[in-house]
């Protein structure tokens, strides 16, 4: 290897982990938007933050989500630790939230708890558009209580709140009921799926054709085209439900209805997590492609006591952060963080020459932060029209000049970028002007 290859060689390797991305400015303003909407709207409803570990035991993943599922089997990020336990990078966070109600005797509170986080998630998926291995969840559980579906209609309800007040438009809610793990319940549908899918087993995909035996309800989700005309041949979940199922699912819609949130019934909705049931619930958005789900969540009562637990009522959600930046990006492609957007925005730049100006400088700049603009100060002297040019590219509002001139003469110069009007003022009304504006 010649070393100039040599080099080349080392350089690449020096790259972001495929699936894994660096989100920069101003992109990211668009992120603390959406996090800090999160936390303004879930807050209203009640629900408090909860931070938790990025890794957990493996067996918390394997026996909350399910080991057959594919997050599970193929997704996961796992490592031994030096004591030789298995270790995994969460793939989501339910697993943790339940966990940590019964490690934290949460069961205590007054119930139900409620509970919502930030944070990324890892899954080791086959990058594209919206899919990523480290991605983001805003994330929100009831814990506790009971499994009213009047809850179920008010975690949709503060959901398409939060999606509404971010500015997410044309998003669509999918619902569905996936009844208990009963015989007369999904227990006897699933039988019956199992038995109308091994009837067309060669007409399927060889992914299909295995989730006959580990998931069979897995195989409703499938988007091969080949499939869809097949798939809608085979028995619906909801003429299988239960009485109380049944009755839950037709209460949830009435409570929707009653909060004027609109949905869409999608008899298909059954989730790739092994703990639901009952209540299931999906959100598209626009603008995304073919990772369009910006939202899942669903009901998992039991989950807290499969975990070792008492009998506990669980519901709840994680949007998918990624996706949703994506789809308001689309949407909204003039706001702050959206494309077409000046690199960085400035209020002030300060542009000064001469030692005693620098010293007002310094002191401006402070006054200024101090205020809550967001100022730029040239660490080194320029003469004032690169510095002009300089604010120029940064997108500042505002220069404010600085020469020994204006400095003995007790006068600031004060140029609005923009329009290229100049003013002067003395020190403490320039800092009066620029708050009025
Ligand atoms: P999930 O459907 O696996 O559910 O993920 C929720 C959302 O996370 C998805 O709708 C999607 O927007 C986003 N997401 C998932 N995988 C990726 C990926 N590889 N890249 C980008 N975004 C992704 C859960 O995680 C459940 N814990 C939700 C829940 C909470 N159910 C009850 N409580």
């Amino acid at each position: 290897m010649s070393d100039a290859t040599a080099k080349k060689e080392e350089r690449r390797k020096l790259q972001a982990i495929k699936g894994t991305r660096d989100i920069l400015p101003p992109e990211t303003e668009l992120w603390n938007r959406a996090e800090q909407t999160a936390h303004d709207v879930f807050s209203t409803f009640g629900f408090g933050e909860i931070r938790l570990p990025i890794f957990e035991p493996t067996e918390l993943f394997a026996r909350a989500v399910g080991g057959e599922t594919d997050i599970v089997s193929k997704e996961m990020y796992s490592f031994e630790d030096r004591d030789e336990t298995s270790i995994s990078l969460r793939p989501e966070a339910t697993a943790s939230v339940c966990r940590a109600y019964i490690e934290q005797g949460m069961q205590q509170l007054p119930q139900p708890v409620k509970l919502y986080y930030t944070g990324p998630m890892f899954r080791r998926e086959r990058p594209q558009k919206g899919r990523y291995r480290q991605f983001y969840q805003i994330g929100a559980e009831v814990l506790g209580g009971t499994d009213a579906p009047a809850i179920d209609a008010e975690v949709i309800e503060m959901l398409m709140t939060y999606f509404d007040k971010v500015g997410l438009h044309g998003a669509t809610l999918y619902i569905n009921s996936i009844g208990h793990n009963a015989d007369n319940c999904r227990r006897g549908y699933v039988a019956q799926l199992k038995a109308a899918l091994e009837k067309v087993k060669d007409q399927l995909g060889p992914d299909s054709q295995r989730r006959i035996d580990t998931n069979p309800l897995r195989v409703l989700d499938s988007k091969l085209e080949s499939e869809q005309a097949i798939i809608a041949t085979l028995p619906h979940i909801a003429d299988h439900l239960c009485e109380e199922c049944k009755a839950h699912y037709a209460a949830v819609k009435r409570q929707l209805e009653l909060r004027g949130v609109l949905y869409e019934e999608n008899w298909r909705l059954v989730r790739g997590l092994d703990y639901y049931m009952r209540t299931t619930f999906e959100i598209t958005a626009p603008g995304l492609g073919s990772q369009n789900a910006v939202c899942g969540g669903g009901r998992y009562d039991g989950l807290v006591e499969l975990l070792g637990g008492p009998p506990t009522k669980g519901i709840g959600f994680a949007i998918g952060e990624d996706r949703l930046i994506l789809s308001l990006q689309e949407s909204l492609p003039a706001q702050a963080g959206g494309k077409g957007q000046p690199q960085q925005g400035r209020d002030v730049y300060i542009a000064w020459m001469g030692e005693r100006a620098y010293a007002a400088a310094v002191h401006a700049a402070k006054d200024l932060r101090k205020a809550g603009f967001s100022v730029e100060l040239p660490p080194v002297e320029q003469k004032f029209g690169k510095a002009l040019g300089q604010a120029d590219k940064l997108g500042a509002k505002y220069a404010l000049i600085l020469g020994d001139n204006e400095v003995s003469e007790g006068l600031w110069t004060l140029k609005t970028l923009a329009t290229g009007e100049q003013q002067k003022f003395p020190e403490p009304a320039l800092l009066e002007y620029l708050r009025k504006l």
